[in-house]
């Protein structure tokens, strides 16, 4: 391994929702100026790498997710030059910088999809998925869109449908055209070219749909509640083989760079087995979101068997990737941890001793916690339509870099564009104190830095009581973690010392014999070798 793939194999990235991060011009969005200037906090962490959320042009019906021109920036986060700025500024510190790709679908005001829907004769036309009505008229197929209703829509103008699988606004690219895979190349070359790392790839397991347009079949009772909900398994169009020739064909256009640019996949599926295809035999995707491992339950049995199946399948050499949070899930203090600060504290010494990458999302690093968004503010299309569901506002409002007036992220008296939430857990008040979840979190990330196993050393988990998760990293480290609210002990003998404890009056503690956990309590040991 070379040194230039160490900060994803190992390191601890952070993903930055660029709007809610840091308003550097003052008018309650956050922009690419305001993330260099939060650039120290990052360094100072120890993140290794920054992926950003898309921030390129775009009408906002998805908040960035419907891009209108894949090789820009969107004037309301800045301008090329800033982001060419903010690439230069965080190599300074030592941080790559991953952009957000969207290739399943652009927005419905791209120049591509205006001159699709012309004309039937146009020749962007294929460059978008058309089917005639159905014989009753209706759409083409049964495929249901990921944000509910059809995912079609008819286009009066020209009598036929366009595929959409998540707003109407959003129409799907067509990825069996030759076409759009160069215009791709083009785009992943632009923005490789500016030293960007890389990329993280939104659905990158639906891009390709069945070119047969084939119906879904239904549910079967003991499927997922997300596929209960849609009522039909997405059988012709999500994970089709095709989608790996797309991903091996990034992956040797990464390659041909120096140091080779990350693709890391967005790999919304369900279980692990499901996630590990995606990494090819070391030719696809470098990274593949364990989404499992986010939405298990904070329970050591369910933890326990989502991370020992990652473990267990991942090819040699393949690096898992674990993040609890992100910006289409409730924030994990919130889920797991119901707002608890001895709980969100184990969760995040599990996240940072695991094996491989780590993304944390901005604000898991003070313990933020989701914000209650009032309905009249609710900007996410989900939310808005499936009220009183939150939707994913919650967990995108900005952050608190302080408790006084515009918390740090905007000016005193600018309304930000989603309101604050509670301003109590924020940074200023978290870095001197030593005692806080933000300097758990930066010691954690220095002892990931500092012990060899506890980025690449082997996991094995341990037979605990219940209520524990425990796990060996490679020869020489024990992680304990109680999650329950009994006290608990872990058999032993141990010997070796508390390196970090959650509680931290626990650092520098020797243990000899069995180890005895508090509730809501983990520590990491480091044992002692053998004479
Ligand atoms: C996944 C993204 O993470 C989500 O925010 C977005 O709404 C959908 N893909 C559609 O792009």
């Amino acid at each position: 391994m070379s040194g230039d793939d160490r900060w994803w194999r190992e390191g601890v990235c952070y993903q930055i929702y660029p709007r809610s991060f840091a308003d550097a011009d003052g008018d309650g969005v956050g922009d690419l100026r305001g993330i260099i200037d939060r650039l120290d906090h990052l360094a100072w962490l120890g993140v290794r790498g920054v992926w950003l959320n898309p921030v390129t042009p775009s009408p906002n019906a998805d908040w960035g997710y419907d891009v209108a021109d894949y090789c820009d920036v969107d004037p309301t986060l800045g301008s090329l030059a800033d982001l060419d700025a903010l690439v230069a500024a965080a190599a300074g510190r030592g941080i790559r910088v991953l952009l957000d790709l969207v290739p399943n679908h652009t927005s419905d005001a791209h120049p591509w999809f205006r001159a699709a829907r012309s004309s039937r004769d146009d020749p962007h036309r294929d460059f978008y998925v058309w089917a005639d009505p159905a014989p009753d008229g209706g759409p083409p197929n049964n495929w249901v869109s990921t944000f509910g209703g059809p995912a079609w829509t008819f286009d009066e103008a020209t009598g036929q449908w366009y595929l959409h699988n998540f707003l109407d606004r959003q129409p799907d690219l067509n990825w069996w055209n030759p076409a759009v895979a160069d215009a791709f190349d083009e785009i992943l070359r632009f923005w490789f070219d500016r030293g960007v790392a890389g990329f993280r790839i939104d659905v990158a397991h639906m891009i390709v749909k069945d070119r047969h347009l084939r119906d879904n079949p239904p549910v079967l009772a003991g499927d997922p509640f997300p596929l209960q909900v849609r009522g039909q398994r997405p059988v012709f169009n999500e994970r089709l083989p095709e989608v790996h020739d797309v991903h091996r064909r990034w992956r040797r256009l990464a390659d041909t760079y120096t140091p080779p640019r990350v693709l890391v996949g967005e790999t919304f599926c369900e279980d692990v087995r499901d996630v590990v295809p995606f990494y090819g035999r070391g030719d696809e995707l470098h990274l593949a979101f364990n989404i499992p491992f986010a939405l298990c339950p904070f329970e050591p049995g369910a933890l326990r068997a989502v991370i020992d199946e990652t473990e267990a399948r991942l090819p040699p050499g393949c690096v898992p990737v674990w993040t609890a949070s992100n910006h289409d899930l409730s924030r994990f203090p919130t889920r797991w941890c119901d707002g608890d600060e001895a709980t969100t504290r184990v969760a995040l010494m599990l996240l940072l001793t695991l094996r491989g990458c780590v993304f944390l999302y901005y604000g898991d690093e003070i313990g933020l916690c989701d914000t209650d968004v009032p309905r009249e503010r609710l900007l996410d299309p989900v939310g808005v339509r499936f009220h009183p569901y939150a939707g994913r506002d919650p967990q995108r409002t900005p952050m608190p870099w302080h408790d006084g007036p515009g918390a740090g992220f905007t000016r005193a008296g600018v309304e930000p564009w989603l309101p604050f939430g509670s301003l109590e857990r924020n940074v200023a008040v978290q870095r001197h104190d030593p005692d806080s979840i933000l300097s758990l979190t930066r010691d954690l990330i220095g002892l990931r830095d500092a012990l060899g196993d506890l980025r690449t050393g082997l996991h094995r988990s341990l037979e605990a009581p219940p209520g524990v998760l425990a796990y060996r990293r490679g020869e020489d480290v024990l992680v304990a973690l109680n999650l329950g609210d009994e006290p608990a002990t872990l058999p032993g003998p141990w010997h070796g010392s508390v390196r970090i404890g959650t509680r931290r009056s626990r650092d520098e503690e020797r243990v000899a014999g069995p180890l005895a956990l508090e509730p809501a309590e983990g520590v990491v040991v480091v044992l002692d070798r053998p004479a």
